[in-house]
């Protein structure tokens, strides 16, 4: 079972996310656990302090690396050298759909230290974490959103989670969006779907849709479509039947 463990300030954040649709579904099936742990428990002191002023001044707290390093310990309980442990900060890597196969098929526990907005002591990243992770470049006020959207993108990956192996296949080519899709009714206040899509020709309907993709990639994400381009060219050179 793949073992998903979260330490955060806020375990509350994460309190129906997880029990919904194919996570959810995952979970319950016993595919794939997750526990989320509070990691005030393991604050200093009476008041389990878990964040200090920085060193040399300056705004806003940081968090202390004692309380993180407890609360690994504790969580997971001698398998660290079984996990790889992210702490999740807009400074870390930024998050892709290869950063989610990459995690999918490492074959270890993951577990997701929250980072805070205003900092985390250097130690933390030094000596604790295996990994940095953001999920784009804006800022959040703490990195639960970036732990849950890790998670949905891993989870999913999972073999057996999604049921249908061909989707996971398909999502397994990140470079190109998605196609139009439509379902009922054939016309809805008067704008209609494609004729292409009613005409029961496979063939036809499966060349539109690359078409599609295509297009839309090039139109909506340009970026997507050098990528996709740079690794088809690869691909080529590197085929013993291509020239
Ligand atoms: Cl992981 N944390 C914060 N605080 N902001 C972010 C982020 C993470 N990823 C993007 N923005």
């Amino acid at each position: 079972m793949a073992q998903f463990d979260i330490i955060t300030l806020f375990p509350e954040f994460f309190r129906e996310v997880f029990d919904c649709g194919v996570v959810g579904r995952a979970r319950d099936g016993g595919l794939i656990g997750i526990d989320v742990h509070d990691l005030r428990p393991f604050g200093i002191g009476k008041h389990r302090v878990v964040d200090d002023t920085p060193f040399g001044g300056g705004d806003g707290m940081v968090m202390m690396v004692e309380p993180v390093a407890r609360a690994i310990e504790t969580v997971l309980e001698g398998k660290r050298d079984k996990t790889h442990v992210i702490l999740t900060t807009p400074q870390g890597e930024v998050f892709d759909q290869n950063a989610a196969r990459r995690l999918a098929t490492m074959d270890r526990r993951i577990a997701i230290i929250c980072g805070r907005y205003a900092g985390v002591d250097e130690r933390v990243r030094d000596l604790l974490v295996d990994e940095e992770l953001s999920i784009g470049d804006y800022v959040l006020s703490g990195g639960e959103p970036a732990a849950i959207v890790i998670v949905d993108a891993v989870a999913r990956l999972v073999p057996g989670v999604l049921g249908n192996e061909d989707s996971v296949i398909n999502d397994s080519f990140p470079y190109l969006l998605e196609e139009a899709q439509y379902t009922r009714p054939r016309e809805w206040n008067g704008h209609g779907v494609p004729e292409v899509l009613l005409s029961g020709n496979h063939a036809k309907i499966a060349a539109w849709r690359a078409m599609e993709r295509l297009e839309r990639t090039c139109r909506n994400r340009p970026d997507l479509y050098e990528k996709a381009a740079a690794i088809l060219k690869e691909l080529k050179d590197n085929d013993p039947k291509e020239g």
